[in-house]
C-alpha cells in the first residue's frame, strides 16, 4: 500500500497538464488559480493532492511531481457529462452566482455528483494518514466533507469555497439542498472568500437545518463547524519578479508595437464564462467609439477569453453572443490592419499574460458575480512601474481588498462607461497613487497568507514539521 500522507488536498482537477514527449505521456505541473493558490503549501509539506486528470476513462496510476504526490481519480464520459458539466457547471456554478444564467436541475446529475463526491471522499481516506488533516475544495466536492467523516472521523477535515455562497432565498432552489449543507458541515471549518458569504451559510444552517450558531461557530451533533471568510490571493512576489523580467517587459513593448503603439490599451482576461461580464465590456467599449469618447486607433482593445467549459450550453450561447458583439464592432470601427478589439480565444503561458498585463493601460475586470477575480490581482501586482489602471467590477471579491480601483456596477452600462473613462483620463501621479496601495495590499496579503491563515484557523499549526516522506 503506497504510503498515507498527513497532509492532502482534495480538489476536482489536478495540478498538472498531460504532455506528449516523443511519443510518451508525461505531465507538468498546470498553471491557474487554484493550483497557483496551493502548489507552495503542498510542497512545502509534501502532501497528496486528489483530483481528476482530465479525460474520460481509467485514471493514471499516482506519481510524484515536484514534491507532491499525485492521486488521479477517474470519471467516466457519462460522469464527466453529468457531474462536471451537468451537475456542478450547469446547476451549481450559476446557482452559486447570483443565477446571472438559470441553473439546470437533473435528478441523474444529482446522482452522479454524489457517486463521484463518494469516490473523491473514498480515495482522500484511502491516502490520508491517521489525524491527517485533509483540505477539500470548491463547489464539485461540497459532499466530500460528510462523506469523509462518515469514514474518517480521526480527521482534521477544511473546506474552501473559491466561488460565492448564494444568499438563502437562491440556496433554497437547489433540489437536494439538505444533503448539499449537510456534506459542508462534515468539515470542521468551511472558508469563503466574503464575510457575507460565511453568514449566509451560517444562516442557512439554521433555517434549513434548525441549527444553532454563535458568532461564526455552528453546533451540529455535538460537533462545532467554524464558518469565516479568506480570501484568496496571488503569489505576489513571483508575478512581481516575473514583470521585472527583461524578457517579459521587452515582450510587452513588442504588443503594444504590435497593436500599433495606441496611446490606450484597454485589456481583458477572462476565461470565456457568463459570470465573467465580457458583453458588457465589449458594449461600453462599442458605446464609447459611437459616442466620440473613445477612437480608434488611438484606443484599442485586447480581450482574452480562455476556453471554458465548451460542452455546456450556457457557454456555447455566451461564444456565439461575444464573437457576434467582436464583429460587430470591428465592422464599424475597425480598419484594415486596425481592428478595434483584438479577440484571442486561446490559453497562454504566464509570462505572456504577464507581459499582456504590462502592456496595459487599463485593465478591465467587470464579472457580475466572480468570489475573488485573481487577473484583477495580477494586474496589480505587475504594474510595479506605478502606471495602469484597473476598472473592478463591485460584484468580484477582490473589491472588498482592491478599493483604489475604479470601482463600477456591472449592471449599470453608464456606469462601466464612465469608470472606463474616468481610467482612461486619469493623471499619471493618481494612478501611481492608487496602484501603490493596491500592491501594498498584496505583497502582505499573498496566498501563502492566505493559506497559512486558513490552516491555522483549521488548527494546524504554523511550524507543525512536514509530514514524513
Ligand atoms: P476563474 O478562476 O474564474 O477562472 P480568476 O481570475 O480567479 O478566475 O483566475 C483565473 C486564472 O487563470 C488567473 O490566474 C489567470 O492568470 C489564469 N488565466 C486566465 N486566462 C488565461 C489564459 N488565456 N491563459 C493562461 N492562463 C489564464
Ligand atoms: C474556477 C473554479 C475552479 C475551476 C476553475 C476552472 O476557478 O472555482 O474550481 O477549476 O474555475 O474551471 P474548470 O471547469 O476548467 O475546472
Amino acid at each position: 500500500m503506497a504510503e498515507r500522507s498527513s497532509f492532502v488536498v482534495v480538489a476536482n482537477r489536478l495540478p498538472v497538464d498531460e504532455v506528449i514527449v516523443d511519443g510518451e505521456r508525461q505531465w507538468r505541473p498546470s498553471p491557474g488559480g487554484l493550483v497557483t493558490a496551493l502548489h507552495p503549501v503542498l510542497a512545502e509539506q509534501r502532501g497528496t493532492w486528489i483530483g481528476w486528470a482530465g479525460g474520460a476513462g481509467e485514471a493514471p496510476e499516482p506519481f510524484e511531481l515536484e514534491g507532491i504526490r499525485i492521486h488521479p481519480v477517474p470519471l467516466s464520459a457519462e460522469e464527466l457529462e453529468r457531474y462536471y458539466e451537468g451537475q456542478s457547471n450547469a446547476t451549481i456554478w450559476p446557482l452559486y452566482h447570483d443565477a446571472v444564467e438559470t441553473p439546470v436541475y437533473k435528478r441523474r446529475w444529482r446522482e452522479a455528483y454524489r457517486i463521484v463526491n463518494q469516490r473523491f471522499a473514498q480515495a482522500a481516506a484511502d491516502v490520508a494518514a491517521e489525524g491527517a488533516t485533509v483540505w477539500v475544495q470548491d463547489y464539485q466536492l461540497q459532499l466530500v466533507p460528510a462523506m469523509l467523516r462518515e469514514m474518517r472521523p480521526d480527521l482534521r477535515i477544511g473546506f474552501f469555497l473559491h466561488i460565492p455562497f448564494p444568499p438563502i432565498e437562491l440556496f433554497m432552489q437547489m433540489p437536494f439542498r439538505a444533503e448539499i449543507l449537510r456534506g459542508l458541515l462534515g468539515a470542521d471549518l468551511v472558508g469563503f472568500q466574503q464575510r457575507l458569504a460565511a453568514q449566509n451559510f451560517v444562516r442557512l444552517a439554521r433555517h434549513l437545518l434548525g441549527l444553532r450558531y454563535e458568532g461564526q461557530s455552528i453546533q451540529v451533533d455535538g460537533r462545532k463547524v467554524k464558518a469565516g471568510a479568506f480570501p484568496i490571493s496571488i503569489d505576489t512576489a513571483d508575478m512581481e519578479r516575473m514583470a521585472a523580467d527583461p524578457g517579459v517587459q521587452a515582450r510587452a513593448k513588442q504588443i503594444r508595437a504590435e497593436l500599433g503603439d495606441p496611446e490606450t490599451v484597454i485589456l481583458g482576461v477572462d476565461r470565456l464564462d457568463y459570470t465573467k461580464g465580457i458583453e458588457l465590456r465589449l458594449k461600453a467599449f462599442r458605446e464609447l467609439l459611437a459616442d466620440g469618447k473613445l477612437a480608434v486607433p488611438e484606443a484599442v482593445m485586447v480581450q482574452v477569453a480562455t476556453p471554458s467549459r465548451e460542452r455546456v450550453e450556457h457557454y456555447q450561447t455566451l461564444r456565439v453572443k461575444v464573437e457576434r458583439e467582436v464583429g460587430r464592432i470591428n465592422g464599424e470601427f475597425g480598419r484594415v490592419g486596425m481592428p478595434a478589439v483584438h479577440y484571442l480565444h486561446q490559453s497562454y503561458s504566464r509570462t505572456e499574460l504577464a507581459a499582456l498585463y504590462l502592456a496595459a493601460d487599463v485593465m478591465m475586470v467587470t464579472p457580475l458575480r466572480d468570489g475573488m477575480n485573481l487577473v484583477a490581482k495580477e494586474y496589480v501586482a505587475c504594474r510595479a512601474s506605478g502606471g495602469g489602471a484597473l476598472v473592478l467590477s463591485e460584484f468580484a471579491g477582490a473589491a472588498t481588498e482592491l478599493k483604489q480601483a475604479f470601482l463600477c456596477n456591472p449592471h449599470d452600462p453608464d456606469g462601466v462607461k464612465d469608470a472606463l473613462l474616468r481610467a482612461v483620463g486619469a493623471e499619471p501621479s493618481e494612478l501611481k497613487r492608487r496602484m501603490r496601495v493596491m500592491q501594498r495590499h498584496l505583497r502582505t496579503h499573498d496566498v501563502a497568507e492566505w493559506a497559512r491563515t486558513f490552516l491555522n484557523e483549521l488548527g494546524v499549526t504554523e511550524r507543525e514539521p512536514a509530514p514524513e516522506a
